[in-house]
């Protein structure tokens, strides 16, 4: 990818300080001039379709799936839509700054990459590329527990980069302790608990084509990996995957959990936890009751509840009872520089990116997740300078009208 390869400035803590996100523009009118286009578009919204054109019908199903009829994908996107950026002028935006503090660690951008399970689907380097490539650009990645490669191989693509680890929160007492072990061993710092996810919702896409690919032990690294989850089986993975795979299916998640088995993750791990799937003020308060260090307002993209409230649509409630305890973050319909300027207008303290790097990764691998990241971050900061602000971490809600 002529505008997007060999620039990477390694991975690492360290780079981040003087990143220059509005340089990426320039390096593709560049490239221009050179004559090379960007492979991807530079228009994010568009990722979709062209995933849709070159990737099976199958994986670009299931990262497009929504639950039900897409009502609430639908909502995620109308609900950052009824607000618009007032631009003001004369302002001095010269120079800007992105960063923001989050969970105890000083951010590049106000963005981290989502956990998406299951990447070897969309392309054979799967995890490794997408966390490689968060790590290039300085942005923390969240490593699904349903992920294709086991978390201690993630971890050691990427360095000494941010990493937090996210836990479907199964069943089996001895495997979720065992996964908090090998994530802390591993270098996530936070973990993020998804709780919106007990079962698996009715996704009309995949159960269209029969995929589901856990029952292709596909997404079951961490599991299989896992001595825990192992001591459960009679016979090891190789000798009768079926065996394996039900034994996850049985295990991976838990809808009996209440609000009172928090205290057990609080008691097993140190470091911030993140409550994810949050979408009334009511629950944040008691993520915040409950010890939590942050919620991220989050519909799941989707794909759980069809129907459901717009993500954004839910935002504003939960920063006013929470914003002052908690870290809020944002996910669900992120797609553009301005989706992720409005949220933070509206109070989070940062975004997860998701489907969009999915596609990236699918269709280009670790450079075209370095293209999204890029793309996204340029955009942002294009955005924020344009509508007279200079500072991610201090956007007011001032900054927008709501249409109604
Ligand atoms: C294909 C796919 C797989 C996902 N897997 C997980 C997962 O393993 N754990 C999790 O907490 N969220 C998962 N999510 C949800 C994302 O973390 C995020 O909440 C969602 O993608 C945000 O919506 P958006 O991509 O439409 O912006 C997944 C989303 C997609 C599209």
């Amino acid at each position: 990818m002529g505008s997007q390869t060999g620039r990477s400035e390694g991975a690492g803590k360290g780079t981040d300080a003087a990143r220059e996100w509005s340089a990426y523009q320039f390096e593709i009118y560049l490239d221009g001039v050179a004559g090379t286009v960007p492979r991807m578009p530079t228009d994010l919204t568009r990722l979709e379709e062209m995933a849709a054109e070159r990737l099976a019908p199958g994986p670009v199903g299931y990262v497009a799936a929504s639950a039900g009829n897409g009502r609430t994908v639908t909502a995620n996107r109308a609900a950052l839509d009824r607000w618009q950026i007032v631009p003001r002028m004369l302002r001095d935006v010269g120079k800007r700054d992105l960063a923001v503090e989050l969970l105890g660690v000083s951010l590049p951008a106000p963005l981290a990459l989502a956990p998406v399970g299951v990447l070897s689907i969309v392309h054979p380097e799967a995890e490794p590329a997408a966390a490689r490539a968060a790590a290039a650009q300085g942005v923390p990645y969240i490593l699904s527990s349903v992920s294709s490669t086991p978390m201690e191989q993630v971890a050691t693509e990427m360095g000494d980069a941010e990493r937090w680890f996210q836990l479907y929160w199964g069943r089996d007492r001895e495997v979720t302790l065992s996964f908090l072990r090998r994530a802390k061993a591993s270098g996530f710092s936070a973990l993020f608990v998804t709780l919106d996810t007990p079962m698996l919702s009715w996704r009309p896409r995949d159960l269209d084509q029969g995929f589901l690919p856990f029952l292709r032990g596909v997404g079951t690294a961490n599991h299989f990996s896992d001595p825990a989850f192992r001591a459960g089986l009679a016979r090891p993975v190789h000798e009768d995957l079926n065996a394996a795979v039900l034994h996850f299916l049985g295990m991976f998640s838990d809808p009996g959990k209440t609000w009172a088995d928090l205290a057990f993750l609080r008691e097993h791990w140190e470091g911030p936890i993140v409550l994810k799937g949050i979408l009334h003020p009511d629950d944040a308060r008691q993520a915040a009751d409950a010890g939590m260090d942050g919620v991220v307002v989050s519909n799941h993209g989707g794909r759980q509840v069809n129907g459901a409230i717009g993500a954004a649509d839910a935002l504003p409630d939960v920063v006013a009872a929470v914003g002052d305890r908690l870290a809020v973050l944002f996910d669900s319909g992120i797609r553009t520089g301005d989706d992720v300027f409005k949220a933070l207008a509206l109070g989070a303290r940062a975004v997860l990116l998701g489907r969009p790097y999915v596609y990236g990764l699918g269709l280009d691998g670790q450079a075209g997740v370095e293209h999204v990241i890029r793309a996204l971050l340029n955009e942002f900061d294009l955005t924020l300078a344009l509508s007279g602000h200079t500072s991610a971490a201090r956007l007011t809600p001032d900054a927008l009208s709501r249409s109604v």
